[in-house]
């Protein structure tokens, strides 16, 4: 059974002085606290063993909003915390036990959607090895990892690069089989001195094993103050998770 990993650690810094005190992951978006969005992506896709692995600020106050996940239709909620900031492939690394050897789906705790992960994850569970990543199309891909394409072919990923090479964004929805751990072992600091998550998905490229989709309906990440604000407008403005009509 694939099992989630939502990922709210880091220290949120581009937000400050709005996570001076507290987790980006517990600021509101429109009606609801931040993370509240991945955990119920994950719940509708039938995801229902859940890590979330946190950081930073107020740590403990994720136990007291989400307790053990009931609310989200959770069967289970376990915690890690990551020590200090070391990226994103550190915080999944922190899942391996609890993944036990099973296919992991892993969402970043400040990326919200406007519809449903349920034809990816299905199309995952039939793929029995290697990744599976989401796309959609943005007007700013320097801010993220953004695919290069040789026709159907994702042949390699940038990770915020100065001249996007498609207007492609890699949005932080990951399927993975349990060699990510093997995978997140390799890794060595990225220049911002952060084991990333784009190396691991080219090492899945390397193998041959990365295949993709694209998102349908709005996405967006929360994590600057520009987007957070977009976030929370899109969300007052049609809702998100939306589990009909995207398919
Ligand atoms: O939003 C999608 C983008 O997320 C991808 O396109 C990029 O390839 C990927 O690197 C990432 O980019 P960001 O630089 O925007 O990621 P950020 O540092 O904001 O971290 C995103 C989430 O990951 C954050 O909300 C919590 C989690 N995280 C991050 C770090 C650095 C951790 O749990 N631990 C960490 O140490």
């Amino acid at each position: 059974m694939m099992r989630g990993v939502v990922l709210a650690g880091g220290l949120g810094s581009r937000l400050f002085p709005l996570t001076k005190v507290t987790n980006k992951h517990l600021l509101p978006v429109y009606d609801r606290p931040m993370i509240y969005y991945p955990l119920q992506t994950l719940a509708n896709a039938g995801i229902d063993e859940v890590m979330l692995v946190t950081g930073g600020n107020s740590a403990g106050d994720f136990l007291r909003l989400l307790g053990n996940g009931k609310e989200f239709g959770l069967k289970r909620l376990n915690y890690t915390y990551q020590e200090g900031e070391g990226g994103i492939a550190d915080a999944l690394r922190l899942a391996e036990h609890f993944a036990d050897g099973e296919p992991v789906c892993v969402m970043l705790g400040d990326n919200i959607i406007e519809g449903n992960i349920v034809a990816a994850a299905r199309s995952f569970r039939q793929q029995e090895k290697g990744a599976k990543i989401l796309l959609k199309e943005v007007k700013d891909p320097q801010r993220f990892g953004v695919p290069v394409l040789e026709g159907q072919r994702v042949v390699k990923i940038e990770e915020k690069p100065a001249s996007p090479r498609s207007s492609y964004a890699v949005t932080g929805v990951y399927f993975y089989d349990a060699a990510v751990f093997d995978i997140i072992k390799t890794l060595k600091p990225s220049g911002r001195g952060e084991l990333e998550i784009t190396d691991v998905n080219n090492a899945y490229i390397a193998a041959g094993t990365l295949t993709w989709d694209v998102l349908q309906g709005w996405w967006t990440d929360a994590g600057t103050i520009e987007s957070l604000y977009l976030a929370n407008q899109l969300v007052s403005r049609t809702g998100a998770n939306k589990l009909d009509g995207v398919e």
